[in-house]
């Protein structure tokens, strides 16, 4: 079951890379009216402040980088920055958007990667909700491998809100770990979704080494930070 889910993932995100990016800037179905995007847009902003109070690092790297939306936020605080994603797709369009010579991109499927260097920085966002139960220590043990002595881990994910999808995507139940998601031509595939609660959250970058602090904002985001 957990192969088939992590390359029905691959699939997925490859599918909806040319229009992944309505859903962070609330487009099309992912429009919530002018008052409910601006919550979002609100908290994305809160989000970001936090992520800019690291200051300038060296080396940042990304994983499950995507289409580059939080890349560019990693450009102003990462001298060099090394992105890795499973999709060639989202890594293309990443590529065009940014044009940024400081970037590196390798296409590298998280389940098979292994560190090999230690970073500044490590940075995720909108991952760690998709990475199976049964795989979440050894994936967070190498995230913690990857970090240098001193330096950190920057996480961002999903809350459980109704609106933070698209209009026709139906989140049932908060516990429920396996969700349909639909592409605009409505072909649909199964993937993982976790909505982490901030203790557990805590728990888990703790109990791979990680001195760690979580926060959330009001309704759509869960950010944490963690030291080695
Ligand atoms: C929800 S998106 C997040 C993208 C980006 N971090 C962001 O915040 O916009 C999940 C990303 O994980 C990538 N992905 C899915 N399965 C993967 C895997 N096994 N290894 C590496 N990347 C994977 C997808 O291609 C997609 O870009």
């Amino acid at each position: 079951m957990t192969h088939n889910i992590i390359q029905e993932q691959i699939a997925y995100y490859s599918a909806r890379a040319s229009e992944y990016d309505e859903w962070f800037y609330r487009i099309g179905r992912y429009d919530r009216g002018e008052e409910i995007n601006q919550r979002w847009f609100n908290e994305v902003a809160v989000v970001k402040s936090a992520l800019s109070q690291i200051g300038e690092v060296e080396h940042i790297l990304e994983l499950a980088c995507g289409t580059g939306i939080w890349t560019q936020e990693l450009l102003n605080i990462g001298q060099k920055i090394t992105a890795l994603d499973a999709s060639q797709e989202v890594i293309e369009i990443n590529r065009k958007k940014l044009d940024a010579a400081k970037v590196e991109y390798r296409q590298v499927d998280l389940f098979s990667w292994e560190p090999d260097a230690e970073y500044d920085l490590v940075f995720f966002s909108f991952w760690l909700s998709h990475v199976p139960p049964d795989l979440i220590d050894s994936f967070l043990t190498k995230v913690y491998q990857s970090v240098r002595t001193g330096g950190q881990v920057f996480i961002i994910d999903s809350r459980f809100d109704a609106t933070s999808t698209a209009k026709n995507h139906i989140l049932k139940h908060e516990d429920d770990i396996y969700i349909k998601r639909k592409l605009n031509d409505d072909q649909e595939f199964t993937i993982v979704k976790i909505f982490y609660q901030s203790e557990e959250l805590c728990e888990n970058l703790t109990k791979v080494g990680f001195l760690a602090e979580v926060n959330v904002t009001d309704n759509y985001f869960i950010y944490a930070k963690g030291i080695k």
